[in-house]
């Protein structure tokens, strides 16, 4: 059997509230980390690991701007689509809105806010079947989707911003998941904040034995909000100085 292709999806939809009133005139993914809309970092995380069919997935609000910043993808040497979610029901729900994007093949799912330094090449390039995620030690677990280790070293739970984490290991915004995914989020039900929660769906593959959970090793932000995107804006401008 050949191996899959592997496509990719940005989601860049959700409210960004706690970007409030910066919101209010644009979405969170197109304003500026440093030199560049917020949306073209994880665009070129996925670019550098070789994916060049990408999924953008974004809310009615400012949804033209994308297409304006990004169009059909020729630029950026790849090719682009485009799908729209309604109402911010869950990061889950980029695998029934890409369904049809997806078809058979593997996907890659980034958050649109999300900044990493490390090249995930060899991660995705690797991956076979089943389900890879990316842990990273934070100082503030609880607001992230947590991972319990065991002595192995092998992920025994993942519970979503928990009020005791098992661990300091949170779940970055970056999703290797086989074609299956589309079924399994379809036995997911809504959580009580009325989202298909990507946890349960971490979970599906953890308790089925197929979850991977790699490790980040360089630097990575979740830049939804004010403190977070100063970060990542000086960490973006010391990367680019060094490398002029
Ligand atoms: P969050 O930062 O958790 O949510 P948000 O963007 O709505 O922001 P806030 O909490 O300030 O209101 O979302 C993480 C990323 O996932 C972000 O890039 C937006 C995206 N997202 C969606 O596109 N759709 C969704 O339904 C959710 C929950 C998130």
């Amino acid at each position: 059997m050949s191996k899959k292709n592997m496509k990719g999806i940005i989601l860049a939809g959700g409210s960004g509230t706690r970007l409030l009133p910066l919101t209010k005139v644009t979405s969170k993914q197109l304003l500026p980390i440093y030199d560049r809309p917020m949306i073209h970092y994880p665009l070129e995380t996925l670019r550098k690991a070789g994916i060049i069919d990408i999924l953008f997935i974004v809310a009615p609000d400012h949804a033209g701007d994308f297409l304006k910043y990004l169009g059909s993808g020729k630029e950026f040497n790849c090719h682009f689509s485009y799908e729209i979610q309604d109402k911010a029901q869950g990061i889950a729900q980029a695998f029934q809105i890409g369904e049809d994007f997806i078809a058979d093949d593997n996907v890659t799912l980034i958050l649109g806010d999300n900044l990493f330094e490390d090249d995930f090449t060899q991660a995705i390039q690797s991956f076979e079947s089943g389900g890879r995620i990316f842990a990273k030690k934070v100082s503030d677990p609880e607001r992230f989707g947590v991972v319990e280790f065991d002595q192995d070293n092998r992920a025994t739970s993942i519970e979503e911003k928990p009020g005791h984490p098992k661990s300091d290991y949170c779940v970055t915004g970056l999703y290797i998941y086989d074609d299956t995914v589309v079924d399994k989020v379809r036995k997911l039900d809504f959580s009580d904040r009325g989202e298909l929660e990507i946890t349960d769906l971490n979970n599906l593959y953890l308790n089925e034995g197929t979850l991977d959970v790699a490790f980040v090793k360089g630097a990575w932000f979740d830049t939804g909000t004010f403190e977070s995107m100063f970060a990542a804006t000086e960490f973006a401008r010391e990367k680019s100085f060094k490398n002029k």
